[in-house]
């Protein structure tokens, strides 16, 4: 490798997927990973546009790196990438001219031609079409990155929440084959990984050959080294009988479900277009925890949706109450521009916004510090990924997502270990290890 690539990821696991293919991609020409932009030759911003301040980073990142490439005499190839290239690819070039390449989601199989086009016509290149071929077909294999993978199997969302910009950024949904995904699953295995996270905006819905994700799980399951499955995001109406079924019968199948339900009020429901009610979600955690008792669910939520009122809030928050959540994700409603909800009347005032998010958010942390009071004594399989802040010391998740902090373990990196819960913090739990040899989750 005789060049260096930064790449700065923002928003979800899709994009943190995204980066790591297009590093794949880019290695061929000679790109290792770079530390920092000031050692870079080439810096890839990843960018998320699903609100509005992750979009404001991103111009204000361009900013920092205008500077670098200016001290570099222009020795730094500057690349925008992900969904606000997707929806503003125009409009980067215009405010950031010193932009060498703005590329979506669907094209980063065709980035080592745009560094070539770059180089060779000193313009930009702006590519941020939707193309007809899958660009999985032209990514070279997906090199492990330590003992936890991710794994794109769809992408795209034909759903149409009223707030979203998915749909318009990633596209329609699109499922990738079976075959496909089986193989990269393999050779993620014959790598050291145990843990594989199967990806998707719209997991859930995918359907490749016809079959359904409940089915594609269990194939999964099959593989051997494999030994945890997650998933993630589903929606609600494409969670089936058979996947429902999957959590009780798949071992390997993790006792977490992020299930976002976004607001607890049918009237809003409505609004957001989210195609289910109340009763439906109730109905559906009813089914998981008959077929996986111990399933610990997550959740997204929005407050402050155009026309929401203090009793629609008041909904939301009686929801939580009766459903019990361990890990969530909380936003202020953040307009975005070309979706529907936009154009809504009954904008909520930012006031009441925040405050309506700072009570949603204490229910709820007072509900992850229940779960992980909980857990105090228990003993969980945790996958040692991340070297922690200590030395020798070693961070995993347990099967419940949650960080799990372990000392004097940097002989057992990358393993699955079983540890014994021994103290419990606000945002992490710490254990100790008590068979050191591989375990079933
Ligand atoms: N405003 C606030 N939150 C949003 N999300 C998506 N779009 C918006 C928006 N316009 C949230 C949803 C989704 C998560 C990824 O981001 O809760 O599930
Ligand atoms: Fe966005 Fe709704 Fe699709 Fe999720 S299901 S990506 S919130 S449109």
């Amino acid at each position: 490798m005789t060049k260096k690539l930064f790449v700065k990821t923002y928003g979800c696991q899709m994009n943190v997927y995204d980066s790591a293919r297009m590093a794949d991609v880019l290695a061929p020409l000679g790109y290792g990973p770079g530390e920092t932009p000031e050692d870079a030759d080439m810096v890839i911003l990843n960018t998320c546009h699903i609100r509005e301040k992750a979009s404001e980073k991103v111009f204000s990142e361009l900013g920092r790196l205008r500077q670098i490439k200016a001290d570099k005499d222009g020795g730094l190839i500057i690349a925008v990438a992900g969904c606000v290239a997707q929806a503003e690819g125009e409009e980067i070039l215009r405010r950031a001219p010193f932009v060498d390449i703005v590329l979506g989601p669907q094209t980063y199989h065709r980035l080592p031609e745009m560094v070539a086009q770059a180089a060779r016509a000193g313009g930009a290149v702006l590519d941020t079409e939707f193309p007809i071929e899958p660009k999985f077909d032209f990514l070279p294999d997906a090199r492990a990155d330590g003992p936890a993978a991710f794994l794109s199997v769809q992408e795209g969302c034909d759903k149409f929440c009223t707030f979203c910009v998915v749909p318009y950024t990633r596209g329609g949904e699109y499922s990738r084959p079976a075959p496909a995904i089986l193989a990269e699953a393999r050779k993620l295995a014959d790598q050291g990984v145990v843990e594989i996270t199967l990806l998707g905006q719209n997991v859930n819905g995918w359907h490749g050959d016809g079959k359904s994700f409940g089915w594609l799980i269990r194939q999964v399951a099959k593989i051997d080294g494999i030994e945890r499955i997650r998933f993630t995001t589903s929606h609600p109406r494409d969670m089936d009988d058979d996947l429902i079924a999957a959590h009780g019968e798949v071992s390997k199948l993790m006792p977490f479900l992020h299930l976002p339900v976004q607001a607890g009020s049918n009237r809003m429901l409505e609004a957001m277009n989210r195609r289910h009610d109340r009763d439906f979600y109730f109905g559906l955690v009813e089914k998981l925890r008959a077929a996986r008792p111990d399933l610990a669910l997550s959740s997204d939520f929005i407050v402050g949706f155009p026309g929401e009122t203090d009793a629609d809030f008041a909904d939301t928050l009686d929801l939580v109450r009766q459903v019990g959540f361990v890990q969530t994700y909380s936003f202020k409603y953040s307009s975005r521009p070309g979706t529907p909800a936009a154009g809504m009347p009954h904008q909520v005032d930012e006031a009441v916004k925040e405050a309506r998010l700072a009570e949603l958010m204490d229910l709820l942390q007072d509900q992850t510090n229940r779960f992980n009071a909980h857990c105090l004594g228990l003993e969980m399989a945790v996958v040692l990924d991340r070297v922690g802040k200590h030395p020798g010391q070693m961070i995993g998740r347990s099967p419940y997502m949650q960080p799990v902090h372990v000392d004097n373990v940097a002989h057992l990196a990358g393993k699955l270990v079983n540890v014994r819960i021994s103290e419990i913090h606000p945002r992490s739990l710490r254990g100790e290890v008590i068979h050191s040899e591989r375990i079933r989750a």
